[in-house]
């Protein structure tokens, strides 16, 4: 590894879960480091924990949510910091474009000053350079006509371009730690490469990605981490987790990409607190399921590729 790198966020042992009547265990004791450099996307089927995992390490849930565990971000314990403090780490070194955000700009001021204001709030530029900024940032997603869009308002954007403005502006402080939610959601094909393009050219940044779309997470990840139903099941270097997938969830989600011939198998992730299915999460899916299965498989570490499963014990 390179001696070089710095450890930028350390998740130990992470829940969420929402209490109540209809009880719901959302993230369930989730590990991962993540050093300076990396590219980390964490996939999975909707409902598995991925978009909680994000809210609850930024601490953006809302008191309902009951969260153990521990964040570390470099020396600080995010966790133990006040409102204050942490306003002053989200935005300017932690940056966040959450999952749906196509909405979310501003309606009444133009895209062009909405993804310069990062740099006037954070870095202290002055309105023009950081406008000027701001037209270069939305060049490098490919918005197509930037100088002129960018004095434009949010409704003349597709949903698509708005999302691109979004990323656009959450890496417009060089905030050096990047959190991405569903960054592709709703992108042709082009748009997808043009994305990806742009997060392979982030320079000095360190990606956290959660995404749906397996090329994509292909494409720009070093590192993946694979969920299912609150768990991480996989986490392995990118290459290694494609070609040599260890989980039989993670094979299974493979095999159903259309490329590989669309085998899927049917079935859901288990209901919250359904006894038949104490044990292994996948254990109503997986065709190598055996009576020890019933217990819950802890992580187990092959050759630093780690996998939630029986079968490597
Ligand atoms: N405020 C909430 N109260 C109760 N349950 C919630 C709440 N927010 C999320 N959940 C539940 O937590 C689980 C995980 O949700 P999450 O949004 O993290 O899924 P996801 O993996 O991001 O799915 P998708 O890929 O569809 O975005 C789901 O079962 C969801 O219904
Ligand atoms: S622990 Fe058992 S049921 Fe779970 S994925 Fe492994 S083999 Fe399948
Ligand atoms: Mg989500």
């Amino acid at each position: 590894m390179d001696e070089t790198r710095q450890i930028l966020l350390r998740v130990e042992d992470l829940s969420v879960s929402f209490e109540g009547k209809n009880f719901v265990q959302a993230v369930e004791h989730v590990s991962l480091e993540v050093f300076t450099g990396d590219r980390l996307c964490i996939i999975g089927e909707t409902g598995s924990g991925k978009s909680i995992l994000l809210l609850a390490i930024l601490r953006l849930l809302s008191p309902t949510a009951r969260v153990t565990g521990s964040v570390r971000y470099r020396d600080q314990d995010l966790f133990r910091l006040t409102e204050k403090q942490l306003d002053a780490i989200r935005g300017s070194r932690i940056s966040y474009v959450p999952q749906g955000s196509g909405n979310g700009m501003n309606p009444l001021l133009r895209v062009g000053f909405q993804v310069a204001e990062p740099l006037i709030a954070h870095r202290g530029m002055k309105r023009k350079p950081a406008e000027a900024r701001a037209v270069e940032l939305l060049r490098r997603f490919h918005l197509g006509r930037e100088e002129t869009i960018a004095r434009q308002y949010p409704f003349t954007y597709s949903g698509g371009m708005r999302q691109r403005a979004l990323i656009a502006m959450g890496i417009s402080a060089g905030a050096e730690l990047l959190f991405a939610d569903e960054p592709t959601k709703g992108l042709d094909e082009t748009r997808v490469l043009l994305t990806a393009e742009a997060f392979n050219a982030l320079e000095g940044q360190t990606l956290v990605c959660v995404t749906h779309d397996l090329n994509f997470a292909r494409r720009v990840s070093s590192r993946v981490c694979v969920m299912y139903a609150a768990n991480q099941v996989e986490a392995a270097p990118t290459e290694e987790l494609f070609r040599k997938p260890l989980h039989p969830y993670t094979r299974d989600m493979l095999a159903a990409m259309p490329e590989n011939g669309l085998r899927f198998r049917p079935g859901y992730a288990p209901a919250h607190n359904d006894a038949d299915t104490a044990g292994c999460k996948y254990r109503l899916r997986c065709d190598r399921c055996s009576e020890k299965c019933r217990q819950t498989p802890p992580m187990f570490d092959v050759g630093g590729h780690q996998v939630r499963c029986w079968q490597y014990e």
